[in-house]
């Protein structure tokens, strides 16, 4: 069994973060994505991942996974332009060889590892084995209609108008005769190759498909507010109450992991949170599901229920709540004058 991990694509839904980093390097809890999704895999007792990336993006990606020992797997970096799920697979087909392999979104996180998945898809000698959820927003996935027996009787991506609310998650067990089917497919009107239509065609040609609904949380973290559900979900399930840094006069109550370095002073902070290497807290409320990442300074303020990236400054900002800060971002309260000043890169959004 190999892994095939899907770090490419555009990522244009998360700008303006993902000008300046790949989607699967946003770090939830203070960890990216993607090292959530090795982590799986590497619980799972995988030792070869092939990972692809884009051209604009793939040095990033390398200068986090470096060559997957961190995991204790064999990472094969293998570039491709964005042009569908299917064709990734397509790309990675001499990596992959006739092996089984599990495709795993890199942006995708569920709520628990993979080894059951693996367990059913060889214990039923399966082709191919998804894994569904249902969504309230149907037009955004790859959608599934199963019949009555439960089996998988038709997918369409991003239909405009769903035949079900069954999303396809990002997390796919494929036997080598995906190949064959990703052969007949031709690209779709949005101009990818789809996994889907890969999956349709191995039902048509009689392969041993099957479907699992997910029963725990998944998140596919297209938008602020994926990343703050899933950023309070990894605190809730994995932060220990944890000091490195140094606390004065503080008071830090619950569940916080204070990493090295940083340094809480004349503070409140309230778990579950994280708050990162060389940060500093000074005068300060840090509230529930907050990951503040290295390096930032969060003065006289106070923050909650928000994700704020590396080496952000908040200073004089009576409450900042459900936000996402990203990297070096500034936002300054000028208690003299009361105009707001603002210098806001593309595609941002504020709410006043
Ligand atoms: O998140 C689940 C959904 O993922 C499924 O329900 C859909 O059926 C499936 O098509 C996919 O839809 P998205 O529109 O969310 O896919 P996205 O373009 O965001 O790409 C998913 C991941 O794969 C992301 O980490 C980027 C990477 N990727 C994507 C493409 C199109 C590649 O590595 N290469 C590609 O060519």
């Amino acid at each position: 069994m190999k892994a095939l991990v899907l770090s490419g694509g555009k990522g244009t839904r998360l700008r303006p973060l993902t000008f300046t980093t790949a989607k699967q390097l946003i770090p939830i809890a203070n960890k990216p994505i993607l090292g959530y999704v090795l982590d799986h895999i590497s619980q799972a007792g995988i030792k070869d991942a092939g990972v692809i990336i884009a051209p604009e993006t793939g040095k990033d990606v390398k200068g986090y996974v470096k060559d997957g020992s961190a995991w204790n797997i064999k990472v094969n970096y293998i570039v491709q332009e964005p042009l569908g799920l299917a064709h990734a697979v397509k790309t990675a087909r001499s990596f992959l060889g006739e092996d089984d392999f599990i495709m795993y979104l890199g942006d995708n996180l569920i709520g628990k590892g993979i080894n059951t998945l693996l367990e059913r898809f060889w214990n039923e000698k399966l082709d191919n084995l998804i894994l569904l959820k249902e969504v309230e927003n149907p037009t955004r996935f790859g959608i599934v209609v199963l019949d009555s027996q439960g089996n998988v009787a038709k997918l369409v991506e991003k239909p405009k108008t769903p035949p079900s609310n069954l999303a396809l998650v990002g997390v796919y067990i494929f036997s080598n005769k995906i190949h064959q089917a990703i052969k007949r497919i031709k690209t779709s009107w949005r101009g990818e190759l789809e996994i889907t239509d890969a999956i349709q065609e191995m039902i048509n040609q009689g392969f041993k498909v099957k479907a699992e609904k997910l029963d725990t949380w998944w998140l596919d973290t297209g938008k602020k507010d994926d990343i703050l559900v899933a950023n309070a979900k990894l605190l809730d399930e994995y932060i220990k109450r944890e000091t490195k840094g140094e606390i004065h006069e503080s008071k830090v109550e619950g569940r916080v992991t204070v990493r090295e370095n940083a340094r809480i002073v004349n503070s409140t902070v309230r778990g579950p949170c994280i708050i990162g290497e060389n940060c500093l807290i000074k005068n300060s409320f840090i509230g529930p599901y907050t990951s503040v990442g290295n390096e930032a300074h969060v003065i006289d303020s106070s923050v909650e229920y928000s994700v704020i990236l590396e080496n952000a400054l908040i200073r004089g900002v009576e409450r900042l709540e459900e936000s996402l800060i990203g990297r070096n971002a500034k936002i300054l309260k000028n208690q003299k004058h009361k105009t707001l000043k603002l210098n806001i890169g593309d595609f941002s959004e504020v709410e006043i």
